[in-house]
This record gives structure tokens, C-alpha cells and sequence, in this order.
């Protein structure tokens, strides 16, 4: 039999803790936080390795980059202790494994490494959703059996690893969702309504300093960052005799151009991305009006998501202040004038406020993004 090493103490356990926050909250890399988070989560309960799981929905599968030893595994969702555990959202404490019928043996058979006992707690993104499991095997200290004040530990960390992930995933979900956006537009066209380039990374930047003067979290507002450039994809359904029209659009005209709004949601909102989705979101939204008298659907005040609040800002400073094929530029005081006056019609005051408080930075983005043309 072997020498397990004593438990360690309360006291212990709270320095484990906060050492691993700490280092955490430093480290940028999704692997090597993953992995941190698998060491936190050993020594908490005194296992010898500990494995982070996570839910492909997509291709139905849990998968593992960084097993304690091992490289990548990954198997079906529902396969195994840890496939159980996540399909239950049920923490499940096993000390005898290969007397259950649960545990997949395979594992071991392709690592050699002989399982005695698991752990393994789901955890949970901020919507409830399990999102993946941590699973801590064989334990090496007290009596070599893992016991309920181990899954209490293993349980705290289960509660913070949840919302550690969710926001590395979305963060990871950005980066890869940047590459499909990118594929998206080229695929689409060059956007014929010219307002290209730098448009679109202004309206993103003005979106995300709008966002965080109004306190957003970062990541909620990287989100709005990346998905407001696609406010006007549904102007690809334009016709070009509407769209390019050098003068002003009559009665007609303009309700055809009326309906990008509904054609970008249209376009964007199968996804099941989340940058897709709230893009789809602003797309629909971002002609909406605070008093009521936007399109397409005149909804007003809070009914408008803050998304689409905050593109219209963005989008309409923007506008105001470029060349377009139907009118020159404006000059700053006058767009300025023009959104004074509309505090509380077109655009939500609050916002209003947060534009003018935040304008130095705005104005900082507008002339390190000027169009070069003219
Ligand atoms: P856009 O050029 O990107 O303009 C976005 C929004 O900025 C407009 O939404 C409007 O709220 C504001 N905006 C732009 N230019 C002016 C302006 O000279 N005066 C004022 N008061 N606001 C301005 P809107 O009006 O719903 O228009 C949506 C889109 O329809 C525009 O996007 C543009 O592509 C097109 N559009 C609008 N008016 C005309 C027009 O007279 N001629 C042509 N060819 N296109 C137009
Ligand atoms: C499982 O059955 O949960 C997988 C076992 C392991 O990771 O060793
Ligand atoms: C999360 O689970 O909250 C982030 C990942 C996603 O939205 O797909
Ligand atoms: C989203 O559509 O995912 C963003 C909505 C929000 O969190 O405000
Ligand atoms: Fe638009
Ligand atoms: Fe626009």
C-alpha cells in the first residue's frame, strides 16, 4: 500500500487559493490558464492530476487539451464519469473506478496510467449552462480516498473556473469570429456603398468607448466592438441604382434602403455565435430612435437593446462627419449642434452624456482612423 502525505490544513488551502488567482489573473493564454486552472484544482483537493473539460457543442463532444500528462483527448459528450456528470449537471465522487460501469477505460489504456479514484464537479457559465467539468484522479493524501470536504473544495473552484471560462471562451470566440467576419464580408463583396475600411473600425472603436464610459464590462463591450462594424451588411441587398444614388432618395427609394436593417438580422441571426448574434441584434436595431420614430420597428426608450443604442451613436457621429455619394462631410460643431438636440429624440440621453464625457477619446480615434481619400 502506498504513503499518502497528510491533508493539508485549512489554512493551507486558503493560500493555494488566493496564490492561483493571483497568478491567474495575469496569464493571457487560454492553454496555460486552462492548465493553471487543473493545477488550482489538484493541489485543492491534494489529487494527482486534474483534468478541465469542455462541452463542444458543435461537434457534440467534451474534450481535454491539457490532462495533467496527456495530450489532447476527445470523446463523444456523454461518455464516461465526466460525460455523465456533465449530462447530469451532478457532481459524481467515485473512489473504486474500475468497479463502475461509468468509468471509460480507454482513457487509461491509450495513457497507461491506472485510475483509482475520480472527481468531478460540472461547472456552470453565467447562464447556468454547464460548460464543461473538472475532474481531479487519485488521490495522494489523508486516507488515498477522495471525501465529501474535497468535493466541497473542488466545488469552490468549480464555481470560479465557470466564470473564468465563459468570458476566455467568449474571448477565444472572438478571435475566431473575427477570422469568419472577415471571410464573411470578402465573400460578400467589396461593400458598394464605398463605406469600407475605416468606417467600419471607427463605428467599432466609438462603440466600445461608448460601452465602457457606461460601464460595461470589458468583455461586453469587446463583444459590442466586434460585432457593431456589421451594422449595415443588409445594404449588400441594396440595389445599386438606391444605394448609389448621388442625391436624395425619394419616398420610394428610401424604404428600400429602409430595409437593410431587417436584412442584415436576417442574415446574421442563425448564428450561433454570440458576436453573430448581437451583430444580428444591432443590425436590426441600429435605426431605432429613443422617442419612438425609428425603423423598422419604432421601438422606443429601453426597448432598443444597448447595442443598438450605442451603434446609433457611433454610426450617425460617423456618418455626419464622412463624405457619402448623396452629401459632403459636416463640420464638428454642427454634428455636435445635432446631437444636443437630439438627447432624448434620436438617441438615449444617458448615452448622449457618455458621448460628450468621453468626446476627447472619440475625437482622438477619428483623426488616427481619418480617411485618407478625399
Ligand atoms: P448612412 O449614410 O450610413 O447614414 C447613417 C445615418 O446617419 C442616417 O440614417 C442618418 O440617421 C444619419 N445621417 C447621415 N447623413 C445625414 C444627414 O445629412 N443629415 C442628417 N440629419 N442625418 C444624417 P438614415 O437616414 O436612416 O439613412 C440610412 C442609410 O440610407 C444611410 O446610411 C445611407 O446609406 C442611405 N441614405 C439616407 N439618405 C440618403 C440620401 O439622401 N441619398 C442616398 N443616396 N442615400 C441615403
Ligand atoms: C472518465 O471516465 O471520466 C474518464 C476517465 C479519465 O479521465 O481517466
Ligand atoms: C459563454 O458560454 O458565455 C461564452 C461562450 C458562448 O457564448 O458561446
Ligand atoms: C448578446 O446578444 O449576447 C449580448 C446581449 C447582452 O448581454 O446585453
Ligand atoms: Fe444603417
Ligand atoms: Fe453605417
Amino acid at each position: 500500500l502506498e504513503n499518502f502525505k497528510p491533508e493539508q490544513t485549512a489554512d493551507d488551502l486558503v493560500k493555494t487559493i488566493f496564490n492561483y488567482i493571483k497568478h491567474i489573473s495575469r496569464l493571457k493564454d487560454f492553454d496555460e490558464i486552462i492548465m493553471t486552472l487543473a493545477d488550482m484544482g489538484r493541489d485543492l483537493v491534494g489529487a494527482d492530476r486534474a483534468t478541465v473539460w469542455l462541452v463542444d457543442e458543435g461537434k457534440k463532444t467534451i474534450w481535454t487539451k491539457v490532462a495533467h500528462g496527456v495530450d489532447r483527448i476527445e470523446v463523444p459528450s456523454g461518455s464516461g464519469i465526466v460525460g455523465c456528470a456533465i449530462q447530469m449537471g451532478e457532481h459524481i465522487l467515485i473512489n473504486d473506478a474500475y468497479n463502475d460501469e461509468r468509468f471509460d477505460k480507454t482513457v487509461d489504456k491509450k495513457t497507461g496510467y491506472e485510475t483509482r479514484n475520480i472527481m468531478t464537479i460540472p461547472f456552470r457559465d453565467a447562464d447556468d449552462k454547464v460548460i464543461g467539468a473538472f475532474q481531479a484522479i487519485n488521490k495522494m493524501t489523508g486516507t488515498g480516498y477522495f471525501t465529501d470536504k474535497d468535493m466541497e473544495h473542488l466545488n469552490l473552484a468549480a464555481l470560479y473556473l465557470g466564470s473564468e471560462i465563459s468570458s476566455l471562451l467568449l474571448r477565444l470566440e472572438i478571435e475566431n469570429t473575427q477570422k469568419e467576419i472577415i471571410f464573411t464580408m470578402a465573400e460578400v463583396g467589396e461593400m458598394r456603398s464605398k463605406e469600407t475600411g475605416n468606417h467600419v473600425r471607427r463605428v467599432a472603436e466609438y462603440s466600445k468607448i461608448l460601452a465602457l464610459g457606461l460601464g460595461m464590462t470589458e468583455l461586453e463591450s469587446e463583444l459590442l466592438k466586434m460585432a457593431s462594424p456589421m451594422h449595415d451588411i443588409g445594404k449588400v441587398a441594396i440595389p445599386d441604382a438606391v444605394l448609389l444614388k448621388p442625391g436624395k432618395l425619394d419616398e420610394e427609394e428610401f424604404k428600400i434602403m429602409k430595409s437593410h436593417a431587417y436584412s442584415g438580422y436576417k442574415m446574421l441571426h442563425h448564428s450561433d455565435r454570440r458576436i453573430l448574434r448581437a451583430a444580428a441584434t444591432i443590425a436590426y436595431e441600429h435605426h431605432e430612435k429613443w422617442n419612438g420614430k425609428g425603423y423598422p420597428r419604432r421601438l422606443s426608450g429601453e426597448e432598443i437593446h444597448i447595442f443598438g443604442r450605442i451603434t446609433a451613436i457611433a454610426d450617425v457621429f460617423d456618418a455626419l462627419g464622412s463624405d457619402r455619394v448623396y452629401k459632403d462631410a459636416w463640420e464638428l460643431d454642427r454634428i455636435l449642434n445635432l446631437f444636443r438636440e437630439e438627447k432624448g429624440e434620436h438617441f438615449d440621453p444617458n448615452l448622449i452624456d457618455v458621448f460628450f464625457e468621453n468626446l476627447d477619446e472619440i475625437l482622438h480615434i477619428r483623426d488616427k482612423y481619418k480617411d485618407i481619400y478625399k
